[in-house]
């Protein structure tokens, strides 16, 4: 049992850090203060992971970010709302 919450917890730390690496593009824009460019710092993992997808299937549409989620594999959209989700606007 141990063992497996351990395994668990790295996997986390790992999605949280390749999250971290990913999100260095997405600050040049989402630093700004929120108006034209939302605040994604917070969101909730679900609805993050959603939105990303959204804007890569055109769902959503928005030119800017569906280039950026069109470059996005489910599991660094995954690392990206683990990320945001726990991170304070800086
Ligand atoms: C070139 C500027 C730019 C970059 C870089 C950028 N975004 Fe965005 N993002 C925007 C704009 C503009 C919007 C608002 C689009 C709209 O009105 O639908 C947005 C919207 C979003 C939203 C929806 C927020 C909401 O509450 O509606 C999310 C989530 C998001 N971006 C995540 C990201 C992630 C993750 C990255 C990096 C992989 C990133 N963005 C990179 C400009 C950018």
């Amino acid at each position: 049992m141990a063992f497996a919450a351990n395994g668990a917890l790295e996997a986390r730390t790992a999605d949280v850090e390749l999250g971290r690496y990913l999100a260095a593009e997405c600050l040049t824009c989402h630093r700004a203060p929120p108006g034209a460019i939302p605040n994604i710092f917070g969101l909730a993992e679900a609805t993050f992971a959603e939105v990303i997808k959204a804007y890569r299937s055109n769902a959503l549409a928005n030119p800017v970010m569906h280039s950026i989620a069109g470059r996005l594999k489910d599991d660094e959209i995954e690392a990206l709302a683990a990320y945001f989700a726990i991170t304070k606007r800086p």
